[in-house]
């Protein structure tokens, strides 16, 4: 990036929610950067604040209200200050009125589908001293050469799709992320070989539901074939991907999988729930036996696989026999591990209205004891690494502990280990010491 500019201030941005916002953060930081700021961590000497939300569940938004209301005293103290908040939280109809009704002080609002014009409404506030409310309704077409001032320097997010058709009856990504949009191969490409000649080892495709890539692109190229051809970029040694919703999971990812070198033995495949009626209410348009073939025929395709999920607890109408079913089917497949979400009612999707919502005490209740059975399966599945040896990426120095190094296996196990700082950004083979509840002990083996 260019030094030369003059510094126009500091700026800070805080991100709620997953890979997508991470990375339209690291997008918003890179024009930044462009444009002349510098990045700050402390609130008190930012110039510009920017607070990228999430609203996939309420907890998420309610964090963005806790935060906001304490930055009024920065304003008071530093009237320049710029304060934006953008996101798919802003996307949600009708949210942009209330959050300038209730925190008059925001300069700029703006949601999911402008974000790349951040810079515009930066000037535009400076210059003429007035407040920006702007949401775009429709996604548009995708906006390429972004500048990403990205955060690690060894792996890195590509995102290969934006948007969702699925619908899920609880969720609220379709609304505020659009319709499914697939990059370019080229454009993935092109992005893939620069970082890789940066010196990027490790690569995580992302989409909300990867394995519809493709569809909509002219001629079409299945997703399968996009994980192919990638396994050929030379200097990649690793390639991941998030995440397959289970209905569109074909044989040929499978099979890609399994034949690709560089495609780690890993696949996150959110369920959400173990049992087929409320899978049904879910609109997940898979049943339990479906489910679990498909795993079944992971497993056998894919020796050593890991298999990692996502369940929500508590959908409307869950009974104890439903939720019994989700915690036979942990114990069935078990998961390396399990993202567990009490479910929260977003307002605008369908299950918002439905009846015999569950009542907060047996949702956490039955929250709890899904946990306990998670973490024991986990824990099982980390002590199965006792004592092997397996290839580690060195991201950089443990967090705990900084003479230690710290990277992951392959099927994405955390392992903090002991290793010549010199391999940072290389594989080693590491051999397993001692397996803890949510990472693996080592020392690095020659
Ligand atoms: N596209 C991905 C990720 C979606 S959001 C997928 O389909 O898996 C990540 C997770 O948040 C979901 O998998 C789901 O488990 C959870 N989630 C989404 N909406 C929720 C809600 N209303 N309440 C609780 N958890 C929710
Ligand atoms: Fe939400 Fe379902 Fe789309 Fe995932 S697949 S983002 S859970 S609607
Ligand atoms: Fe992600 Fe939250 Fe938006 S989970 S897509 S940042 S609603």
């Amino acid at each position: 990036m260019n030094d030369i500019k003059e510094n126009k201030g500091r700026f800070l941005i805080e991100t709620w929610g997953c890979q997508m916002n991470e990375e339209d953060s690291e997008k918003l930081s890179g024009m930044l950067k462009e444009d002349g700021y510098i990045e700050t961590t402390e609130t008190s000497e930012a110039d510009v604040i920017i607070f990228n939300t999430c609203c996939v569940r309420e907890n998420a938004e309610l964090k963005v209200y806790g935060n906001l209301g304490r930055l009024k005293k920065l304003k008071n103290i530093n009237p320049n200050l710029v304060i934006a908040v953008t996101g798919c939280m802003m996307q949600q109809e009708g949210m942009a009125e209330e959050i300038k009704k209730r925190f008059p002080f925001v300069d700029i609002i703006i949601g999911t589908h402008n974000s790349h014009k951040f810079i515009e409404y930066l000037h535009q506030v400076k210059d003429d001293k007035a407040s920006i409310i702007s949401i775009q309704p429709k996604e548009e077409g995708i906006v390429e050469n972004i500048p990403i001032d990205r955060k690690g320097s060894v792996k890195a997010f590509v995102t290969i799709m934006y948007g969702c058709n699925n619908f899920c009856t609880y969720c609220i990504v379709p609304y505020v992320r659009g319709r499914e949009r697939s990059r370019h191969y080229s454009d993935i490409e092109k992005e893939i070989k620069d970082l890789v000649s940066e010196g990027y080892k490790e690569i995580t495709l992302l989409g909300q539901n990867v394995n519809s890539y493709g569809k909509d692109l002219e001629p079409k190229l299945s997703f399968a074939n996009l994980l192919r051809k990638l396994n050929t970029i030379e200097g990649l040694e690793r390639i991941r991907f998030m995440t397959s919703h289970p209905k569109d999971l074909t044989d040929d990812v499978i099979e890609a999988v399994r034949d690709c070198d560089k495609l780690c033995e890993q696949v996150h495949l959110p369920v959400q729930s173990g049992s087929t009626n409320i899978l049904k209410k879910m609109n997940r348009v898979y049943t339990r036996e479906q489910y679990s073939n498909l795993v079944s025929k992971i497993k056998k395709a894919i020796p050593n696989v890991a298999l990692t999920t996502d369940i929500i607890v508590g959908f409307p109408g869950e009974t104890e026999e439903d939720f019994e079913d989700t915690l036979s089917l942990m114990k069935e497949v078990e998961y390396d591990s399990a993202f567990t979400f009490l479910y929260s009612k977003r307002s605008g999707t369908p299950a918002y209205s439905y009846e015999n919502q569950v009542d907060e005490k047996v949702k956490h209740e039955r929250f709890d004891r899904l946990k306990k059975v998670v973490n024991e399966i986990s824990q099982k599945k980390n002590k199965a690494y006792d004592g092997k040896t397996v290839e580690v990426l060195v991201e950089g120095p443990s967090k705990n502990d900084s003479s230690r190094l710290m990277g992951r296996t392959r099927t994405g196990k955390l392992v903090n280990f002991t290793g010549d700082k010199s391999t940072i950004g290389e594989l080693v083979n590491v051999k397993i010491t001692e397996a803890k509840s949510f990472s693996l002990l080592g020392k690095e083996v020659k």
